[in-house]
């Protein structure tokens, strides 16, 4: 580029490093953005359902959970400045969430669940048999034995969550590259060299956003971290019967309805490498697993299916800075939760980059707390 050194280099265009890109650039800083696909929001991102479902997504209470609640808190206010920045309307749907079994082992589990999440001030039904869960989802299946209702849950279009971040990230004035693929990070003097092929861009801050590509990036820091890339397939329907209220979730998948009335059936969690395909075995079982749910979708007809690599991390996601030398920012790991994670990954990175402080709510997530040091 030859330009002055930018204040921030994010590397990585999926939801999470637009949104931190964004965010950053909007605290006045001059912030460029590197992705290596030639459109931004191309990998995970665009695979996803859009859930913003911290409670059927989390197992526990603990810090995930409340960081989890924080940016579903964020969301609706997120969508809204979105679309004033960008004209891009996410599709932000507060339909609710249903969280049902068909195996009467798995009720105890939901009570289970359903006892923490009360105690922690989460609005949840009592438990429902399948007569009490109909009058939220008429068309739920015979299979279904039990469930929770969670009124609060909202889901959001993922490609318009990109494409919105995208618009309002460059409007907010940072500099989007794409077909840019970083080869490399090191220091050079006060600042940071990153490599793209033979061309050198600078900066004082780096973040990377890397999603499930991270590792050579991170080996050549001297961070031991590898994320693992997590297969989910997906199956788009269009049905033929009335429209899906509310998100049904179950115990080998769920079952969503955008407002174009597509029904998606995800996902597979399958551990393949970076093959993000899709294969006959995967689609079947997404298939079984809709009808068994929602035997009216049968006669669906078949609409798409897709495949997208999650970055996993054992423990769980990673956002902060690196304890050997703090100017370089992790933003990996948020495996199925990545949009859900987007507002508040970039508020507190946004935080920590303008303050060069670690904000209190990222304690239990910084690299120093997972790597030492
Ligand atoms: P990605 O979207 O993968 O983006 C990483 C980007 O970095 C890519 O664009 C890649 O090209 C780029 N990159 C990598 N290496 C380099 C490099 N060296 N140089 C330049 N660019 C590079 N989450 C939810 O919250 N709700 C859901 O309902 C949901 N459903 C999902 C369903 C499926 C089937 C899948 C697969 C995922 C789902 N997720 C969901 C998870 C969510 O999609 C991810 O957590 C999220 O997309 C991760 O975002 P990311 O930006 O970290 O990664
Ligand atoms: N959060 C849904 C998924 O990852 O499939």
């Amino acid at each position: 580029m030859g330009q002055a050194p930018f204040d921030c280099l994010v590397i990585g265009g999926g939801v999470i490093g637009l949104a931190v890109a964004r965010e950053v650039a909007r605290k006045g800083r001059s912030v460029a953005l590197l992705e290596r696909r030639s459109e931004p929001g191309a990998e995970a991102t665009a695979a996803a359902a859009g859930m913003l479902a911290a409670a059927a997504e989390a197992h526990s209470p603990g810090p995930f959970f409340d960081l989890a609640r924080r940016s579903a808190d964020l969301w609706p206010g997120w969508a809204e400045q979105l679309f004033e920045e960008s004209g891009v309307d996410v599709e932000y749907q507060g339909c609710g969430l249903l969280r049902v079994t068909t195996s009467s082992e798995v009720v105890g589990d939901l009570e289970i669940r359903r006892a923490w999440q009360l105690a922690q001030g989460l609005e949840v039904s009592g438990l429902l048999g399948l007569e009490e869960l109909r009058r939220e989802v008429p068309q739920l299946g015979p299979d279904v034995v039990a469930g929770l209702h969670y009124p609060g849950v909202a889901h959001v279009h993922s490609h318009r969550v990109a494409e919105a971040l995208a618009l309002a990230a460059r409007r907010a004035g940072v500099r989007l590259h794409l077909s840019a693929e970083v080869t490399g990070v090191r220091p050079s003097g006060d600042l940071l060299e990153v490599s793209v092929g033979a061309e050198r861009h600078f900066a004082q801050r780096v973040v990377l956003a890397t999603g499930c590509w991270g590792e050579p990036l991170l080996r050549g820091l001297g961070v031991s971290l590898r994320p693992e890339p997590v297969r989910g397939q997906m199956l788009a329907l269009r049905p033929r019967g009335l429209p899906l209220p509310e998100i049904v979730f179950g115990d080998h998948g769920y079952v969503l309805q955008k407002r174009s009335g597509l029904v998606l059936a995800g996902a597979t969690e399958e551990r393949v490498g970076y093959l993000a395909e899709t294969t006959l075995e995967g689609v079947a079982k997404l298939a079984a697993m809709a009808r068994s749910l929602l035997p009216d979708l049968g006669p669906a007809e078949f609409s798409g299916a897709w495949a997208g690599l999650r970055p996993f991390l054992p423990s769980g996601p990673v956002i902060g800075p690196l304890p050997q030398d703090p100017r370089v920012m992790l933003a990996l790991g948020h495996f199925r939760n990545g949009i859900l994670l987007a507002p508040v990954t970039a508020q507190l990175l946004g935080e920590a980059l303008a303050d060069g402080q670690e904000p209190a709510g990222l304690t239990a997530f910084s690299p120093r707390h997972i790597l030492g040091g």
